[in-house]
């Protein structure tokens, strides 16, 4: 089988090194590199805790390039009270060693317009954290990012109330005029907003039963990392559960099968006082002046469970999951 070229764009983040698990698990992708963005973390965070995911899955040979350290215009903002301080919930990783690929001091935006222009047609981006670095490669190359097989994201929300702000969803809330840019770039785009995340998700039950007996590293980490969130959702009356955002953005391109894409015209608020980085979805009966936005695939639905087992399998590297 030839396996899928993927790069993965990310804020390091419990979530997103449970994206980390998944593509690296998973034997249809190769995994080219990682690019880290400021996000949920700032950038020099995020790109340790990549480094120590790499090298708790015995893959510390895949490259990490750093990328933006900052949004393109705002502030940054990050989001340590759901990740915790260091990103990684309770979770220690190993230190990466030194013999570790540092992604040979090429920054994100580099290795981003370099490889897509030497590879039209064939890499696929995941990017799963701000899209500030996608922008950047943008602005660096004008059409590069139409040379991606696909352009796969985690980020904004149709239907569903923001997590962030009442309408806007973090990635797009912590870079609104990057998620616009890479929006109206024209790359073959797939979004996963939160109307789709939400319905995917490690329930406090699943860790105790499904993941803590299996008693290794990982399982171990999984626990460490998810232990804040579970408790978070106590403190604020919520069930106690986990949200599979940015695994679900790299599912969309291993068991496309198990989702249901909708084309919606979408554009990205990046100027509102209340509504910053909040996605206007023109979902209006024939509107006599033309739709706004553009249109774009966007997942609205999941087959929850045969995802969860999914993840469940490849992230353990389990044949079949019997527990
Ligand atoms: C997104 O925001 C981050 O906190 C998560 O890692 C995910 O990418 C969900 O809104
Ligand atoms: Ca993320």
């Amino acid at each position: 089988m030839t396996k899928q070229p993927v790069i993965l764009d990310t804020d390091p983040g419990v979530d997103d090194a449970l994206a980390m698990m998944l593509a690296l698990g998973s034997s249809e992708l190769d995994v080219m590199g990682i690019c880290t963005v400021s996000g949920n973390v700032p950038l020099d965070v995020g790109t340790r805790n990549a480094r120590g995911v790499l090298h708790l899955l015995g893959q510390a040979e895949i490259p990490i390039f750093a990328g933006a350290d900052r949004p393109l215009k705002r502030d940054p903002v990050f989001a340590t009270e759901v990740h915790g301080k260091t990103g990684m919930g309770r979770a220690a990783l190993p230190e990466p060693n030194a013999n570790q690929q540092a992604g040979r001091g090429v920054h994100a935006v580099d290795f981003l317009v370099q490889t897509l222009s030497e590879q039209p047609g064939e890499v696929v981006v995941i990017a799963v954290g701000p899209l500030t670095n996608l922008a950047l490669a943008e602005q660096r190359g004008p059409g590069v990012l139409q040379k991606a097989k696909q352009v796969i994201v985690m980020g904004g929300a149709i239907a569903e109330p923001g997590n962030v702000t009442p309408v806007a969803e973090f990635n797009f809330y912590a870079d609104p005029h990057a998620a616009r840019r890479v929006i109206h770039s024209g790359a073959a785009l797939v979004i996963a907003p939160l109307d789709a995340t939400h319905q995917v998700m490690l329930r406090e039950s699943d860790i105790e039963e499904r993941i803590a007996p299996l008693n290794t590293a990982r399982s171990q980490f999984v626990v460490d990392a998810t232990r804040n969130m579970l408790a978070r959702c106590r403190q604020i009356g919520r069930e106690p559960m986990v949200y599979l955002h940015d695994p679900l953005a790299v599912g969309a391109a291993i068991a496309p099968e198990l989702l249901d894409v909708e084309t919606v015209y979408v554009d990205v608020e990046t100027s509102g006082d209340l509504t910053l980085g909040q996605v206007v979805a023109d979902r209006r009966d024939a509107p006599s002046k033309g739709r706004l936005g553009t249109p774009v695939d966007c997942v609205m639905r999941v087959r929850a469970e045969a995802f969860l087992s999914l993840f469940l399998s490849r992230i353990f590297s389990l044949a079949c999951l019997q527990i």
